[in-house]
């Protein structure tokens, strides 16, 4: 006797009627007609069930700040980056922690369980990541917040951002960040990749640096965070978020480097939303899209998580914390629309950026914790395409999120009276 049993459900690795039973808030069993009882029943109907969406870059403490003190009238990153620096000083303690709130039930119902989002360092109050030190805090029982220490105005740059960073993470910040490409030279932003992961290996902390955040195909920081990640023996534990500049990079180069990322086991962060927007801004035309190499980065053996980055603040007004609207366009602009690179898609909002973040039982198997999506849709691909319904959300066995199911009602002579866009035949 179960607490829970979900019937039929579409398994996003193509199995399809399986039976996952749920007990104590973790999940017991999976298997097709399994045949055995549950206090309650779901019946999925034979759609996706998938383990919570994941987004692996985000910036809790900017979002919902859309309009404060102004708009960003020219949509740029520069613009951004001043109406960031004008913000700042009027940030407080209680509004960030509102908006960050407010983001994660967005999220909550959009069946994304788990953030890793950046606070920036770069203010010696550090009311952001008490802010949001407190929010990990209030949203754990639903959500996981990874926080990272993110020097957004360079750690050699800013006077006192080291210092900052080092208290943050004395504070209990979880991961160490950085932005070599916004040193002052090559040569500091390559020390600060150095500087950085000393302090992440001595620490025993996992690095996301801001890298190559760049149209610049000389910006090759990513070199530097993969040959320092080997030698202070940090592999698997260290990513690059952005790396827009390798959309621009010679082609010869990438073929070195892209071994060399594998070998020092580095993740890449994409970002598709942002990359297409902030990118390419000085070109005329053709017009750089920016977004890294994803389809070569997954063929040389590099995990790709495609994260948010932005919901409605300084640098992008629009976003919903829907991780299928970001693995849509990173779809399209990385043109993955392959059956296998389609899926790819879907697993860069879900199992790599579970594993960048180093989350604990996560996934559909027995002994994982039962946080499961329930979408409106048959399979992964579908789920993209439709950008699917989260009919259901369940964190540790227990529903947190329902949203209707998404219908129009038609009046058609001799034509059906629902339609819901997906493909029926026969
Ligand atoms: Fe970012």
């Amino acid at each position: 006797m179960f607490d829970l049993i979900l019937r039929h459900c579409t398994l996003p690795d193509g199995r399809k009627d399986v039976d996952i039973a749920i007990q104590d808030g973790k999940i017991a069993a999976v298997e097709p007609r399994l045949a055995a009882q549950a206090a309650d029943e779901i019946d999925a109907a034979g759609q996706l069930v998938t383990p919570p969406f994941v987004d692996a870059h985000f910036h809790m403490d900017s979002t919902l700040s859309f309009g404060l003190p102004r708009v960003n009238q020219s949509g740029t990153l520069l613009e951004g980056i001043a109406l960031w620096g004008e913000l700042k000083p009027m940030l407080t303690q209680e509004a960030l922690v509102e908006r960050a709130l407010a983001y994660c039930d967005w999220a909550v119902a959009k069946g994304l369980l788990a953030i890793r989002s950046h606070v920036d360092v770069c203010d010696p109050r550090l009311l952001a990541v008490e802010a949001l030190l407190h929010v990990r805090e209030r949203v754990k029982p639903y959500l996981d917040l990874q926080l990272v220490a993110f020097p957004q105005d360079g750690v050699l740059r800013a006077p006192g951002a080291l210092d900052n960073l080092r208290r943050a993470l004395d504070m209990g910040v979880d991961v160490v960040g950085g932005i070599p490409h916004f040193e002052r030279t090559m040569a500091d932003g390559a020390a600060s990749v150095a500087l950085l992961c000393e302090e992440a290996a001595a620490r025993g902390l996992r690095v996301d640096m801001h890298c190559d955040e760049s149209d610049d195909p000389l910006s090759r920081h990513i070199e530097t965070l993969a040959s320092e990640t080997v030698r202070l023996g940090l592999q698997g534990r260290v990513t690059g978020s952005h790396l827009t500049s390798m959309h621009s990079m010679d082609n010869y180069y990438v073929s070195k480097l892209l071994p060399l990322m594998r070998e020092a086991g580095v993740a890449a962060i994409a970002n598709p939303l942002i990359n297409i927007t902030l990118q390419g801004r000085h070109d005329t035309y053709p017009k750089r899209r920016g977004m890294t190499r994803v389809p070569e980065l997954l063929a040389a053996g590099v995990p790709v998580a495609f994260g948010h980055d932005c919901v409605m603040d300084p640098w992008y007004s629009l976003g919903t914390g829907d991780m299928l609207e970001v693995a849509h366009m990173g779809l399209h602009v990385g043109q993955m629309t392959g059956q296998d690179a389609m899926r790819a898609c879907f697993t860069a909002v879900t199992e790599t950026p579970a594993r960048i973040l180093g989350l604990e039982g996560y996934g559909i198997a027995p002994g994982c914790r039962a946080d499961l999506v329930l979408l409106q849709a048959g399979d992964p691909v579908e789920a993209l395409r439709l950008r699917a319904t989260r009919l259901l959300v369940m964190r540790a066995g227990k529903i947190v999120a329902r949203t209707p199911a998404a219908t129009a009602t038609l009046d058609l002579p001799g034509r059906p009276a629902d339609v819901d866009f997906r493909l029926r035949r026969g």
